[in-house]
């Protein structure tokens, strides 16, 4: 998507990818710059046409990540949300400026009740404050993307007058955000019409769908809009974001490919990448997606029903819309045997996008033989949720070193765990628990001296089969802060252990990060010490 004069392309719709913006906003999730990294080169091998990266205002971590992705990324357009304050947007500018294609998005609500009680301001501010941020904006970059928010619950009519200032100052992309999942698909087209008829201009600029899932209706409503004539489509994966979450980019890229026989439509996304890559913002954020999830779900191709497998055995469009292999859900090859070498890990990884070397080869390699012990076959799978794991290092740890279980049916189960702590000493602590997961996660709790409190629990199976990987994902409260941590082993106490320190050290390091972001602002805020 380039600047104004380009001509859009009507038949392809493109997708802007909020997964590390609005997805990061869930409750819980925290991702380090790193992790953004990797999911924002996913995203690239995905092929979404738009990044956003981040906030750059909310901190300087995250103002951070927005440069490292900005840096590191290079076919999308890598974007920096800002309010309209000069400030938001110089750091929004800031973080992103060394992209190839980089873009500014500013917001401001058009809804009374914003204006009223959130802003506290009058709609005439409204209109000033998008016309200046629109015009500081382009005076930095061409690319610039205006967002009335809470535009669903505003007047049509004063939406209308802000999206016209936002034009005529050069917007290049005007969004209409659904901000409280509120609209339903023929409320939100009609809004769309609307739109086109008080201000024609927008038809020379490209216009965009944001919708949040509070109905359940946020992958509907953004298809009504792009029937309505929007061409892009702001989602995250697997549906995250604030409260019920984003428009699912899988469901919304699978719904337009599925049926461009109706509408015409696609976009230019390799759509085998989309399984791996909400496996891995799975991974990354603790958050599980549910087995009957559309399109990514581990059951979205599973027949349970005798009618159904005999159909799809005799032709498998009788009972399937999509081909899983269309999605990348056919991914379960074998790659590795027990005698592999590093070379042949090293290869592996490279087929399925992990570029790791050094250290972190040797550590994936003492992972995978450990693993390759336990288990005869290593699967794609097994590999892509083993590296995952070993990724996933925080600068601030707690390590593993090693656990034993006693439980039985007539005695009480009791764990016993060493583990390093960030000072490098290793700290052994024992304890009884409810059952044996219970049990290792009091004694880490022990051994850590941490007052963490477990907020959720899930195991599944990595792959089918006997000696499947179990993948383990916990979300807890520690050090002040939400964060998650996955586990990956032959053994589910083993996994749960490691799950457990890894949440721990996720929680410590995004401790150490705000405390660093709260000694830096406070620093800031000093009056210079006076000269000689
Ligand atoms: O939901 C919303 O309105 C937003 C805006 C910042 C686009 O996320
Ligand atoms: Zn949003």
């Amino acid at each position: 998507m380039s600047g104004r004069g380009s001509v859009p392309d009507r038949s392809r719709v493109h997708i802007f990818d909020t997964t590390l913006r609005d997805g990061e906003q869930s409750p819980g999730i925290s991702l380090n710059a790193q992790e953004k990294v990797e999911i924002a080169q996913q995203l690239e091998r995905l092929g979404v046409d738009v990044i956003e990266a981040g906030f750059p205002i909310t901190s300087p971590g995250d103002a951070e990540s927005v440069r490292a992705i900005a840096r590191a990324v290079e076919g999308p357009v890598i974007c920096g949300l800002a309010r309209t304050h000069k400030a938001d947007i110089d750091a929004a500018w800031a973080a992103i400026k060394e992209s190839a294609r980089p873009r500014i998005h500013t917001f401001i609500s058009t809804s009374d009740i914003h204006i009223e009680h959130q802003l506290q301001t009058t709609r005439d501010d409204v209109k000033g404050q998008a016309r200046a941020a629109v015009a500081l904006a382009k005076s930095y970059c061409d690319d610039v993307e205006f967002s009335p928010m809470d535009a669903t619950r505003a007047d049509p009519e004063f939406t209308a007058e802000v999206c016209a200032i936002a034009v005529a100052e050069g917007a290049t992309v005007v969004n209409i955000p659904d901000t409280v999942g509120y609209t339903t698909p023929e409320e939100y087209r009609r809004y769309f019409e609307r739109l086109f008829e008080l201000v024609p201009e927008l038809r020379g600029v490209h216009t965009s769908v944001h919708c949040h899932d509070d109905l359940g209706l946020a992958v509907a409503n953004s298809y009504a809009g792009v029937l309505a004539g929007a061409r892009q489509v702001e989602c995250a994966v697997n549906g995250i974001g604030e409260r019920a979450g984003n428009c699912s980019l899988e469901e919304i890229v699978m719904l337009l490919r599925t049926r461009t026989d109706v509408h015409g439509l696609d976009t230019g996304l390799d759509t085998r990448e989309l399984a791996r890559t909400s496996r891995m913002v799975s991974r990354f954020t603790g958050y599980v997606v549910q087995p009957n999830k559309a399109v990514v779900g581990r059951n979205a191709f599973a027949h349970e029903s005798g009618i159904h497998q005999d159909g799809v055995l005799k032709e498998r469009t009788t009972y399937e819309i999509m081909d899983a292999r269309d999605v990348g859900l056919d991914s379960n090859s074998i790659v590795l045997g027990k005698h592999s070498g590093r070379h042949a890990l090293r290869d592996a990884l490279e087929q399925l996008g992990f570029k790791v070397e050094g250290n972190a080869l040797n550590q994936a390699f003492a992972r995978f033989k450990e693993i390759a012990d336990k288990k005869k076959q290593i699967t794609a799978l097994d590999l892509e949720a083993i590296v995952s794991e070993e990724m996933r290092e925080s600068a601030e740890r707690y390590a593993l070193e090693s656990f034993e279980v006693e439980a039985g049916s007539h005695r009480a189960p009791r764990a016993r765990v060493a583990l390093r702590v960030p000072s490098g000493e290793e700290v052994v602590a024992e304890a009884s628990g409810d059952g044996p997961v219970d049990a290792i996660f009091v004694a880490i709790r022990e051994a850590t001296g941490t007052d963490s409190e477990l907020r959720s629990y899930s195991v599944a199976a990595v792959t089918a089969g006997e000696d499947a990987l179990g993948e383990v994902t916990v979300t807890l409260r520690a050090h002040g802060r939400l964060a998650s941590g996955q586990g990956v082993a032959t053994d589910i106490l083993e996994a749960s252990a490691r799950a457990y320190v890894r949440a721990l050290s996720n929680a410590l390091e995004g401790a150490a990060v705000r405390e660093a972001e709260e000694v830096a602002a406070e620093a800031a805020s000093e009056p210079a010490t006076p000269g000689p």
